[in-house]
């Protein structure tokens, strides 16, 4: 946080992992099949990364299913990711909350099919009260228009545009910042992802496909990860 930085530490377990879930249609390619059914795979690697987080103590997983960018994909890929959205969620919602998963979503949602969005609405009212993993979900998300809403929102009240307005306005301030960012499928890049919530993040690019992400590569991932000094700008003592 900009306010209150934390010791410099050699962290164990991060709070919150934040994944850019990337590489679907190349492993579809792959496998000479249409891009749909890497989504689909794709499904498989997100379940299985959000029972590791619970089994490695993780407290939040923010997962990036579709960016603003991704509308201008062709429209009948739009369509197949809001309906695997709808039917994944109708699936999935009941054993996340007999799990403990508390279930948020983040973006812009005014596109959204109204019937995804009611289904967004109703399993973050079902699973409000858990509190074992909070599951943020980005759909319709972009770290630039959740900065130039926050910044929007602090001018409307008449504030001034300080780290700490902005912070308060962003999505889910509550919510420690990412210590640990994942992209797969190879690209080292955020592709518009938490813009400001990545200020010091820990980056790790792997070039496995998300269908093919398994729970061997996360444990490698926080592995990695509890390798990593965090310094937050500082010096460690004694140096
Ligand atoms: C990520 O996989 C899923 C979404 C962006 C919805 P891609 O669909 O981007 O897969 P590649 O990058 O084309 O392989
Ligand atoms: C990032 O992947 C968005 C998601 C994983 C949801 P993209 O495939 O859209 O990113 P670019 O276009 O390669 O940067
Ligand atoms: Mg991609």
């Amino acid at each position: 946080m900009t306010s209150d930085p934390p010791a410099i530490e050699v962290p164990n377990v991060p709070r919150h992992v934040a994944v850019i879930m990337d590489g679907n249609g190349r492993w579809a390619k792959q496998r000479t099949r249409p891009r749909a059914f890497g989504h689909r795979a794709g499904v498989g690697a997100a379940r299985r990364i959000v029972r590791a987080c619970h089994q490695h103590g993780v407290e939040v997983l923010t997962l990036f299913a579709f960016s603003q960018e991704n509308w201008q994909r062709p429209p009948t890929e739009v369509s197949l990711l809001m309906q695997l959205f709808v039917r994944t969620l109708t699936r999935e919602v009941k054993s996340l909350h007999k799990n403990g998963v508390r279930i948020r979503f983040i973006g812009d949602h005014r596109d959204f099919p109204a019937s995804l969005t009611q289904l967004m609405a109703d399993s973050e009212a079902l699973t409000a009260d858990n509190t074992d993993l909070t599951l943020v979900v980005a759909a319709g998300y972009g770290g630039q228009w959740d900065i130039a809403r926050a910044a929007q929102s602090l001018c409307a009240d008449g504030l001034p545009i300080t780290p700490e307005n902005l912070e308060a306005r962003l999505v889910l301030p509550e919510l420690p910042h990412p210590d640990l960012l994942i992209r797969t499928g190879g690209e080292k890049r955020v592709s518009n992802f938490l813009l400001w919530q990545l200020a010091y993040t820990e980056l790790l690019f792997v070039d496995t496909l998300w269908p093919d992400f398994d729970e061997a590569e996360f444990a490698q991932a926080l592995s990695w990860y509890s390798g990593r000094q965090r310094r937050f700008g500082r010096v460690p003592e004694g140096t």
